[in-house]
């Protein structure tokens, strides 16, 4: 019996394109479906955009766009990518889909039967000005945990920990800066405090399925049994789940609840079922038998659930997730597999802007998908570790091992066999039999290293063997034997076992290059490779296509392109006629306004309290600046945070002292190192480069802090 397996990746937030990190993880999952396909496995390999969640509609409300157009629009830009980087899921489906409103209501439904879901009225953070609680993303503060500063109000993306808005330290609205007041209101919970969900976490997580694989690699388990076991005074982290959320929320409706929507955490996973079902209801060409079929593929216990999720979002999928699945009666993962965050030229990845590394920039300079998941692959182990992209090591392992190596045994060899044996193999000699066999041989371990998804392994197996097949390349010298007289015998036995090899190579590295392994079957006249398929050589007297080059090196200009920063401010307009041709600052001024839109802006002298460089970021300096706005409750001043991109410029003890200009009514602006609530005045030419230097206006001696500018 073949396993049948139904696999998915995390589902992306549907507020903006995938970034590297993203396609990442779907080349790790692609590349295991593939292997198992390979193996005679049967695979539903499904995603979706997680479209829910106060963000989205937040996002959607600023883009002018119903959160459903908005969720559209960003599904309708996924193909590419997908289809460029060779990603086969088998179905792209919604949360926001039919399917997952009715699971997931009766998801919540099955719980609340099993005793475990309850209602309590808790006070949450209101933001006064914009008239709603605030959702989680949308406060910041310090973690409750481990107090790293600008963490989101459900969980630190430094330490990991999950917990209540309210336990964030020192908040603030990050849709309009203010403190956020404390107002009640009725959630719903998952009683994950509960005996039972207890005892079967404390169970699951250190449990393994049906064929002795742990459900959670080793070093994820350590993690989360931080959260899960009681400490020394029998207290546990994990409390029970707020999984409710008040209107206006773009989400699913809780039954019998009016107002109140499941948190998008709740119905986010149950995505992967919706998106499973939406599958089989594809195939059957109707809702009812889909169901039928979805409901039969579930409930067989031969069934294997497998999800590939970043290590970011372990607490829900490893505690949260097999907690609802098992309490409402369903089959629980049959393991979860963690990887870790891609890095670029090590610089961490935001998680909504990405890196320098855009994916379709990649593709549109004609830069080989299959080099990128090559080199993923190559990095990629079974652990819970980053991997770092670097564009030398990048080249060097393309260049040299991918062509240099594998493709070179092809490139040295099918030449000879279409000019000189019309393009048919020969016999092997023994040397080349013993040679052939060493690489069939390696076939159960390559298998195993690909089931395990230890890839960096099965391609380092597989580039040993190549090295030996060269080696013996190098020993017998085709270009040579071409040239002697009475070789030709040699020559085609040297030719045919390259050819054999690279076959058997080309099945090695199948999941990780598909399209070249679809490549060389056509060339080398062959059905679809398998790995079983190792086991039998092409055999003398089969006709081989004409070689043509395979595949090309990567070019450092191509790389340097990739990295190239894109340019930000558009080219200086040309002077309009009459006004000479000297532009001030290298630019135009701008359109006129009048004086009402001019005092629109509200200009205050400002004092920079304190200064000091941002870690993570070569352009900003953080600015503390006093406009005179008071003190705090506590008797604190009231001080500004903003971020200004002039470190080229300045040294942070200059500025400390000093009076400048800053726009004190900008909105807010959420930036990856924490808030900036205003914005100091700078001078500068329109071309930085040419013209360097940005200069911070400072006011005559006199002027005091808070005094406005017009
Ligand atoms: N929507 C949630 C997941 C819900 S799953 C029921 C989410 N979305 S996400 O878009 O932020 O992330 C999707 C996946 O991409 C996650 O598995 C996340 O860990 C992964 N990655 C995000 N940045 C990454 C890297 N830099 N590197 C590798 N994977 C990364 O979380
Ligand atoms: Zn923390």
């Amino acid at each position: 019996m073949p396993r049948q397996l139904f696999v998915t990746t995390a589902l992306p937030y549907a507020n903006g394109n995938f970034h590297i990190g993203h396609i990442m993880e779907y080349i790790q999952a692609d590349i295991w479906v593939r292997y198992q396909r390979m193996m005679g496995s049967r695979v539903h390999f499904v995603c979706a955009d997680d479209a829910h969640g106060a963000p989205i509609m937040i996002a959607a409300e600023k883009a002018g766009k119903t959160p459903q157009q908005f969720v559209a629009d960003i599904a309708a830009g996924r193909k590419p990518y997908l289809d460029g980087f060779h990603i086969g899921f088998d179905n792209w489906h919604s949360t926001d889909g039919a399917e997952n409103h009715e699971l997931a209501q009766q998801i919540y439904r099955d719980l609340k039967a099993a005793g475990l879901i309850f209602t309590r009225v808790i006070a949450q953070f209101f933001d006064t000005e914009k008239n709603m609680f605030l959702p989680d993303r949308f406060i910041k503060g310090e973690c409750p945990k481990c107090g790293s500063a600008d963490q989101y109000g459900d969980n630190c993306e430094v330490c990991g920990a999950v917990y209540n808005p309210t336990e964030v330290k020192n908040p603030y609205s990050a849709l309009s800066g203010v403190t956020p007041v404390l107002r009640d209101s009725e959630h719903y919970f998952f009683k994950l405090s509960d005996p039972r969900c207890v005892a079967f976490l404390e169970k699951w997580t250190q449990g393994a399925n049906a064929s002795g694989q742990a459900h959670l690699q080793g070093e994820v388990y350590n993690k989360i049994k931080e959260w899960l076991l009681p400490d020394e005074d029998g207290k546990r982290e994990l409390g029970d789940w707020d999984i409710s959320r008040d209107a206006p929320y773009f989400g699913i409706e809780i039954p019998d609840a009016p107002g109140k929507y499941f948190y998008v955490w709740l119905d986010a996973p149950i995505g992967y079922l919706a998106a499973l079902k939406n599958r089989f209801i594809k195939l059957a060409g109707g809702a009812t038998l889909g169901a039928q079929q979805y409901d039969a593929f579930m409930a067989d216990p031969a069934t294997e659930q497998y999800h590939f999720i970043g290590k970011d979002i372990i607490t829900f999928h490893t505690l949260f997730w097999p907690a609802m699945l098992h309490f409402s009666g369903r089959k629980t993962p049959n393991a979860i597999f963690v990887h870790g965050f891609l890095t670029v030229n090590s610089e961490k990845m935001s998680k909504s802007r990405g890196t320098g590394l855009d994916p379709l920039k990649y593709l549109s300079l004609g830069m080989n998908p299959e080099w990128l998941r090559y080199y993923i692959a190559a990095k990629l182990n079974a652990r819970n570790e980053d991997v770092e992209f670097s564009p030398e090591d990048f080249m060097a392992r393309v260049n040299s091992d991918l062509v240099g190596k594998y493709i070179n045994i092809a490139s040295r060899a099918a030449g000879f066999i279409a000019k000189r044996f019309d393009g048919k193999l020969g016999a092997v000699s023994a040397d080349g039999a013993a040679l052939l066999t060493q690489l069939r041989v390696e076939r159960a371990s390559i298998e195993q290293l690909y089931e395990s998804r230890e890839f960096a392994k099965a391609l380092r197996e597989t580039m040993l063997l190549a090295d030996r097949v060269n080696e013996y390349v190098d020993a017998n010298k085709p270009w040579e034997l071409a040239k002697q007289e009475g070789m030709t015998e040699r020559l085609h036995d040297v030719c045919t076992v390259c050819m054999e090899a690279f076959s058997v190579l080309t099945a090695y590295l199948k999941p990780v290059l598909p399209a070249l392994a679809a490549q060389v079957e056509a060339f080398l006249g062959i059905a679809p490779l398998t790995f079983d398929s190792t086991r039998q050589a092409l055999g003398a007297g089969h006709r081989i296509g004409n070689y043509q080059h395979l595949l090309q090196r990567v070019d450092i200009k191509q790389l340097e392109a990739l990295f190239e920063a894109p340019v930000e401010a558009p080219s200086p307009q040309p002077s309009p006629a009459g006004r000479g041709s000297e532009q001030p600052g290298g630019e135009e001024i701008a359109a006129t306004i009048s004086i009402d839109d001019f005092s629109k802006i509200d200009l205050r002298i400002a004092r920079i309290v304190n200064c000091e460089p941002v870690a993570g970021s070569t352009k900003l300096l953080r600015l503390t600046l006093d406009a005179g706005e008071g003190t705090d409750p506590q008797g604190k001043p009231i001080t500004r945070n903003v971020f200004s991109g002039i470190a080229s410029a300045y040294q942070p003890q200059q500025l400390i002292g000093k009076f400048t200009v800053m726009v004190a009514n900008l909105a807010p602006r959420k930036m990856k190192f924490g808030l900036s609530e205003g914005m100091v005045l700078a001078a500068s030419h329109a071309d930085e480069k040419s013209s360097p230097g940005i200069y911070v206006l400072e006011p005559f001696a006199g002027a005091q802090v808070g005094m406005r500018v017009r």
